[in-house]
């Protein structure tokens, strides 16, 4: 992998939308209030799903505000340029959204009562999804094959923050009902039905304000999709019996002592 990459304290981070001057300010200053919800995930394990979901459920299923308004904006990223930015307007109670690990993560949240929600995905599906995310966008260094991106990824220099990876979304319906608890929000069975028809796959693809089509065209290549699958267990088509044993066997490793429920698709 190539140098062209900003590192800051051991994650290497894209070439655009990020600086170790807000990543600093992030980490030390960024101020976390007790009403705030944070959704925090590794790249690629269903973010904007998970953000979509927790919007709908605060506008109890009403599309309006999830097809008038970014992703971006209304959840914003707070270690990037734009969502750092952003967050100084934002209003109470604020929901915003972070890749960073726990050292990189705003000091001040361990003294808060914030609620974060967080998602984590099979990391063989992770890989696979971002491989093709990295290989359409114009913010990391594309990786010629699988086997590279797998090479990059399983050293841990994949080309987005992050050292770790809300569990599967397998079953959505209890998933949403337990962040609505989560969150304190009654929601009536009819307002969950909307929340979860308006997060759908279909739903999301087609809404512009969720799939990504808003981006800038000097950041993203002929072909790309944000919403590409959106299944489990895709890496099973794309993982060579070979990569798959190379993949478990460094997983195993680094997943040690880890208590195996933990992770639902240990049991598929
Ligand atoms: P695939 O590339 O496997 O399709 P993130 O938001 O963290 O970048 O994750 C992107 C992944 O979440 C993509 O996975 C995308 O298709 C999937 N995803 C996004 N919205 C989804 C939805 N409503 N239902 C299922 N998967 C979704």
């Amino acid at each position: 992998m190539s140098d062209n990459t900003p590192w800051f304290e051991g994650i290497r981070f894209p070439m655009v939308c990020f600086s170790p001057e807000i990543l600093r300010e992030v980490r030390d200053k960024f101020l976390v209030k007790d009403e705030d919800t944070i959704t925090v995930t590794y790249p690629k394990s269903g973010t904007n799903w998970l953000i979509e979901i927790v919007c709908l459920i605060l506008s109890k299923g009403d599309p309006k505000w999830v097809q008038s308004v970014p992703i971006w904006d209304r959840s914003p990223w707070i270690e990037t340029q734009h969502g750092n930015e952003l967050m100084k307007s934002q209003k109470d109670p604020r929901i915003y959204t972070s890749h960073l690990p726990l050292h990189l993560f705003p000091k001040s949240f361990f003294s808060s009562k914030a609620k974060v929600i967080y998602c984590i995905r099979n990391p063989r599906d992770v890989l696979v999804s971002g491989y093709y995310f990295t290989s359409k966008m114009k913010i990391a260094e594309k990786p010629e094959t699988l086997q590279q991106y797998m090479k990059w990824f399983l050293q841990g220099n994949g080309e987005l923050p992050c050292k770790v990876g809300v569990s599967e979304l397998k079953d959505t319906r209890s998933i949403v009902e337990k962040i609505c608890q989560f969150l304190g929000k009654k929601l009536k069975p009819e307002e969950i039905d909307l929340v979860l028809k308006y997060s759908s796959f279909k739903f999301m693809k087609e809404n512009e304000m969720s799939n990504y089509s808003l981006l800038p065209n000097d950041l993203t290549t002929e072909g790309f999709t944000f919403l590409r699958k959106g299944v489990v267990g895709d890496w099973k088509h794309h993982f060579t019996v070979a990569q798959a044993e190379e993949f478990d066997k460094i997983y195993q490793e680094k997943m040690a002592g880890y208590p195996p429920k933990l992770f639902p698709w240990e049991e598929c």
